[in-house]
């Protein structure tokens, strides 16, 4: 596949993008400047807060959050989900979206669009509102995450999801962000789109790639992982060796020695 031209706010990428998620002040500070985006998802209410699904996120978590994060990153762009239950017309978006970037000045606003969405899209970008249209599936929809499964084995998948995608771009979106689609899918939408793709679960056939960083750093230590999550360190496992190394050295006396008490 040819190498589309990715713009994102007049910023040429020359490279595919990366992104990943922050929550906090820390974790922003170690993604700023190391990935082009970092979003301020709410996967929040399931990661952090083991909530069973997103549905019980709400937009003053998401205000937190994201002040945390935005306020410790001066070099990578980002992007603050809308909780459920908060654009359910173009009335209620803009308002809560205007209350999110005031608070958090986020550079991009993301929503789980089906079609009956795409008019706020539309409603927003109107207002210079940067908008990313988050398809294929939509984790707000479910109450139970055992049931995703992924879109565009089947044909009309295909045709309804590559229209929405046609639909979003045209409601003046900025990027298309694609969740647990097959590949043929992602490669469609991908070449057929001007604006960039950036998939989670999506193949290598978008123009960018998003993952939770918790996941990549094996932080929550599920068991159960998607696929198409890697990870990259086994954080769960370096800090389990620290906690036990530091009960170990207390119930010695090992620590604290003399070097870390005050004479
Ligand atoms: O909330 C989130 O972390 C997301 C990603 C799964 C893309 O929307």
């Amino acid at each position: 596949m040819k190498n589309k031209k990715i713009v994102i706010l007049n910023k040429i990428y020359k490279k595919p993008i990366s992104c990943l998620t922050a929550y906090s002040a820390p974790i922003a500070k170690i993604l700023d400047g190391k990935v082009d985006f970092i979003l301020i998802g709410d996967s929040v209410g399931t990661v952090l807060y083991g909530m069973k699904n997103t549905q019980e996120v709400t937009l003053d978590m998401m205000k937190m959050h994201g002040l945390a994060v935005t306020k410790n990153v001066s070099k990578s762009k980002t992007i603050i989900d809308l909780p459920f239950k908060t654009y359910e017309n173009k009335d209620q978006a803009l308002k809560n979206v205007k209350i999110l970037l005031k608070y958090t000045n986020a550079d991009f606003v993301k929503l789980e669009i089906d079609s009956n969405k795409v008019e706020i899209i539309k409603h927003l970008t109107d207002r210079n509102i940067n908008v990313i249209a988050h398809i294929g599936i939509t984790p707000q929809k479910y109450k139970d995450f055992s049931k995703i499964k992924y879109i565009g084995k089947k044909e009309n998948e295909v045709k309804k999801i590559t229209k929405l995608a046609q639909m979003v771009e045209s409601a003046g979106a900025k990027i298309i962000l694609m969740e647990c689609i097959s590949e043929n899918l992602a490669k469609k939408i991908t070449l057929h789109s001007s604006i960039p793709t950036i998939g989670i679960g999506a193949s290598k056939y978008c123009d960018g790639q998003v993952l939770v960083f918790d996941d990549i750093i094996n932080l929550n230590g599920n068991k159960y992982v998607p696929k198409f999550v890697k990870k990259y360190v086994d954080f769960t496992k370096l800090s389990s060796n620290a906690v036990k190394k530091f009960d170990k050295e207390v119930k010695s006396k090992k620590f604290p020695n003399k070097k870390r008490a005050y004479q």
